[in-house]
């Protein structure tokens, strides 16, 4: 979506998969103070999002969206303004049927959606001081809504308030992926909702790999939000996590409880050359360069001509997992540097061909710069296929 804003994937965190519909102001206000003091706000988190179950249960006697009167007493606009102090932004969430999700799924009471009050609410939204709008689909069709005609409404009500929000959709079904989404959103999800387990995440990275021609800057995959620190993955599964989230230049919105997460935890998500990988200005999402028996090789294109490569076993034994200069597109030269993101080793590398021993379900993930000049006679050889 043209609207000036995702020139790279969002940052920050989400009250749904560590609070879902008991959410309360204070958890907001904990996350954007935790992202501040844990340092998290310089690697570059910035939107403090709010999920469903922030309504109260019936709209005002104007048809105005309200704030829970006792999980969110002062109101949008008091925590909107307290985000800001912390030079952070602050997300809402709306649905554009008669209901949001939780109305349908949790037993929340009331029909808090936006038909018909699409303008009204981007307007309330934009009053409040709200940067960055999840609108989800939550069975919009049993309203007679059709899906391109609900989410460009809500993007143009957002645009005619003329204040900038980050526009992010859950478009259902995911896939395939219709024509007009990158046009009409920031960033649109790609799966169903993520669980925290490994088979979840993991068939979610599956399900998004292929989409990467969809992808570039202001328009982003969705395959949902983070899970690392919520305890139901080991470490080495949240590193392949992160590793993926950052290789297909996804969402990183962190799903956790900030302020009791483990150093663990905190090291994956504050890795700040993974992020720089998930954030390259170039906005290119990586794709599967080899996949055999549960070993799969990415590759990534940065904008300074880098490759971010990821070994991920998603085996249960450790693997040797290789690949090559040429595989990744870099073929040719005399040598690379190759660093290792989740050590922070660097090494010279001159015979082209990048292996490394990997636990079961972990990611080891390189950043590698071609040294010298590849002959421009490989390149044409490999090219035409004469090699
Ligand atoms: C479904 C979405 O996919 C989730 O991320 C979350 O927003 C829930 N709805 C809230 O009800």
């Amino acid at each position: 979506l043209n609207n000036g804003l995702g020139a790279t994937p969002q940052m920050g965190w989400n009250s749904w998969n560590a609070h879902g519909c008991n959410v309360t102001e204070q958890h907001i206000k904990d996350a954007a103070d935790a992202i501040v003091n844990l340092q998290l706000k310089d690697k570059g988190y910035q939107y403090v999002n709010i999920d469903d179950c922030w309504q109260d249960y019936t709209r005002d006697a104007q048809g105005n969206l309200r704030s829970h009167p006792t999980r969110f007493p002062s109101g949008i606009k008091a925590l909107a303004d307290y985000v800001h102090a912390r030079g952070l932004k602050l997300g809402i969430y709306a649905t554009p049927g008669t209901a949001t999700c939780a109305n349908f799924w949790n037993g929340y009471p009331g029909k808090l959606g936006s038909l018909g009050h699409e303008q009204q609410d981007a307007n309330k939204f934009a009053e409040w001081g709200v940067d960055y709008l999840k609108y989800d689909w939550c069975r919009a069709n049993l309203d007679g809504v059709n899906r391109e005609t609900a989410f460009k409404a809500m993007r143009d009500a957002l645009q005619a308030t003329s204040r900038p929000i980050f526009y992010s959709i859950h478009d259902e079904p995911q896939q395939p992926i219709p024509s007009w989404r990158p046009a009409t959103a920031n960033s649109w999800r790609t799966t169903s909702d993520i669980r925290d387990n490994w088979s979840s995440m993991i068939s979610r990275a599956h399900l998004n790999q292929p989409l990467a021609s969809w992808a570039g800057p202001g328009a982003w995959n969705d395959p949902d939000m983070l899970e690392v620190g919520n305890g139901g993955m080991t470490d080495a599964e949240y590193r392949t996590h992160f590793s993926l989230w950052a290789e297909m230049a996804a969402p990183l919105l962190m799903g956790n409880i900030l302020s009791s997460a483990s150093p663990a935890t905190l090291q994956i998500l504050g890795n700040a050359d993974v992020i720089a990988v998930d954030q390259d200005p170039l906005g290119k999402q990586g794709t599967v360069v080899s996949s055999s028996s549960g070993l799969v090789v990415m590759s990534k294109v940065l904008a300074n001509g880098d490759r971010a490569v990821t070994l991920t076993n998603e085996t249960t034994t450790t693997q040797t997992i290789s690949t090559t200069a040429a595989a990744v597109g870099i073929g040719g030269y005399p040598s690379y540097t190759v660093k290792d993101l989740w050590t922070g080793a660097t090494s010279t590398n001159t015979s082209g061909t990048f292996s490394a021993s990997v636990p079961s379900h972990d990611t080891v993930m390189y950043r590698i710069t071609p040294v010298g000049s590849s002959g421009a006679v490989t390149i044409e050889a490999e090219a035409s296929g004469n090699t």
